[in-house]
């Protein structure tokens, strides 16, 4: 069995606000194995970041975080800020859309970079600057060495998430997590990230959690998908699998509205996703699905094993097979 970097089980958070309880990660189940891409999709809202931002210790002590993330062997629920802080970058490091808001204005790119090193690792300043160049190379920056000594300002958009991935890679962690790296930037700019990704995961084993609404994307780098909805996996499987044949009537709407040029019109997902203040009972996607039945109002549904996917559908078995409708 091939190495398992990160298991989460059961978790969940909840937030409390002044408006009242919001239950946005609700019995979350994942595991990430060694130098594997695990793309996560699901609408707006539906739990992605809070998991992952939970996972990382990074929420605001207004969220109330329970049940179990081991990464690398060690339980991260229940850890002082301190200890986390020891964990993020060596072991595991995230990136965000917006590549700005985690570069310091004021200081050269390869001095964050240097400094990314030294909190972790015992280098000289020398050594450190190198190895920055090195990084810089690495993400595709061209002459890295002038690069290195430039302000976040004189880069471009894709090179500045160049640049993020520089840092959280510098450590080599095991586990990068990524989440929406490629919203803000323009379709070509966004190819060329995903692929900076793709090849810091093939080249250093980086098990690399990859969040996005675009399943396009995920088609392109995942080797295995999860999907969430309403802070809870609804299916998990491969990428061949879950493209082909998905049993979960929500991973059916899903890949039913990917656009696809020329193609005709696509099939929105009819109605919203729930208010997770009060979301449904039962199986949260009932509201929205074509195949729901009363137990569906009652149970909630686990994830099972369904042919070589797991499911949380407690109707999967009478589902339709799947047609492409493109
Ligand atoms: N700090 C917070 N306080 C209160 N509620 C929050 C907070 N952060 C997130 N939420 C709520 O938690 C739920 C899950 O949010 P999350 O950000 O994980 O969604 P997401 O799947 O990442 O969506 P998106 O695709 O838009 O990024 C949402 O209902 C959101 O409104
Ligand atoms: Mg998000």
């Amino acid at each position: 069995m091939a190495d398992k970097i990160l298991q989460i089980r059961n978790l969940q958070v909840t937030f409390d606000t002044p408006f009242g309880q919001v239950f946005a990660v609700r019995g979350v189940d994942l595991d990430v194995e060694a130098g594997e891409l695990l793309g996560v999709v699901g609408e707006s809202g539906s739990g992605k970041s809070v998991t992952f931002l939970a996972a990382m210790g990074l929420l605001s002590s207004r969220a109330r975080v329970s049940g179990s993330v081991v990464l690398a062997g060690e339980e991260l629920i229940g850890k002082s800020s301190r200890q986390l802080r020891s964990v993020r970058g060596r072991l595991m490091s995230m990136i965000f859309q917006d590549p700005l808001s985690a570069l310091n204005p004021v200081h050269r790119v390869g001095k964050q970079i240097g400094e990314m090193l030294q909190a972790h690792q015992n280098l000289t300043n020398k050594q450190a600057a190198a190895r920055a160049v090195e990084l810089l190379d690495i993400v595709g920056i061209p002459q890295p060495d002038q690069r290195s000594s430039q302000y976040p300002h004189e880069f471009s958009g894709g090179m500045r998430q160049r640049v993020v991935i520089a840092i959280a890679i510098a450590n080599n962690p095991k586990l990068l997590i990524a989440d929406e790296p490629t919203t803000a930037l323009d379709v070509t700019v966004q190819a060329q990230i995903l692929e900076v990704i793709k090849r810091v995961q093939q080249q250093f084993g980086t098990a690399v959690v990859l969040i996005t609404h675009d399943l396009g994307v995920i088609a392109r780098v995942a080797d295995i998908v999860d999907v969430m909805y309403a802070g809870r996996n609804v299916e998990q499987g491969s990428i061949e699998s879950l493209y082909d044949h998905p049993s979960h009537p929500y991973t059916r709407g899903l890949l039913a509205s990917i656009p696809q040029p020329g193609k005709g019109r696509l099939t929105p997902i009819r109605g919203f996703p729930p208010n997770m203040m009060d979301p449904p009972s039962g199986c949260a996607f009932r509201t929205r699905c074509d195949f729901a039945d009363s137990t569906c109002e009652i149970e909630i549904p686990e994830l099972r094993a369904f042919s070589d996917l797991q499911t949380a559908c407690l109707r999967a078995q009478l589902l339709p097979s799947f047609r492409k409708t493109q």
